[in-house]
């Protein structure tokens, strides 16, 4: 009867044993995967836009790190701008598309972009003309080959742009 008892305290004491130990892989498991960043911050880093596709006054909104970026193909009627990104003989903007008052989104109005928060608008080459933005749309780092641009990766293009706007 002892020897049964023991028997029952052994497989019990076994059984607790290999619990735990499966519940300490799994929590070292579980620690590893909250560590290890999340698919979608590792592909956050770059985004490319092919402008090949692009189309004279069809704004084309991308994604980049959560923000709206703005690409647009100018039209020869558009006003040239020296903040202007210039491939080939095309003319682009392209900015972040957040209003420089307080962050709202502006919406396009094939003239330009109006900001429906407090009023603000901006030409077609994103710089302020009406209300309370303070200064143009921001450019974003990018850099240029051929037509495509890799959002993310600072290029001559995109810093000869962020100081024609200072
Ligand atoms: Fe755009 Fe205020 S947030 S005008």
């Amino acid at each position: 009867m002892a020897n049964n008892t023991e028997g029952r305290r052994d497989f019990m004491g076994m059984a607790l044993g290999g619990f735990t130990a499966l519940g300490g892989i799994g929590a070292l498991y579980a620690m590893k995967r909250s560590w290890d960043p999340l698919p979608s911050v590792k592909a956050a880093g770059f985004t490319t836009v092919d402008l090949s596709g692009a189309q004279p006054n069809v704004l084309n909104v991308e994604k980049w790190r959560g923000k709206p970026i703005f690409v647009l193909e100018k039209t020869s009627e558009m006003k040239d701008f020296e903040g202007d990104l210039v491939i080939g003989s095309k003319r682009y903007t392209v900015v972040i598309g957040l209003c420089t008052h307080l962050g709202c989104i502006p919406a396009w109005a094939e003239s330009g972009w109006k900001c429906a928060c407090h009023g603000g608008e901006f030409n077609t080459s994103g710089q302020q003309t009406f209300g309370p933005p303070p200064k143009p749309f921001v450019v974003p780092p990018f850099s240029v080959n051929g037509t495509i641009l890799t959002l993310g990766e600072t290029g001559s293009e995109s810093k000869a742009m962020i100081d024609a706007r200072a």
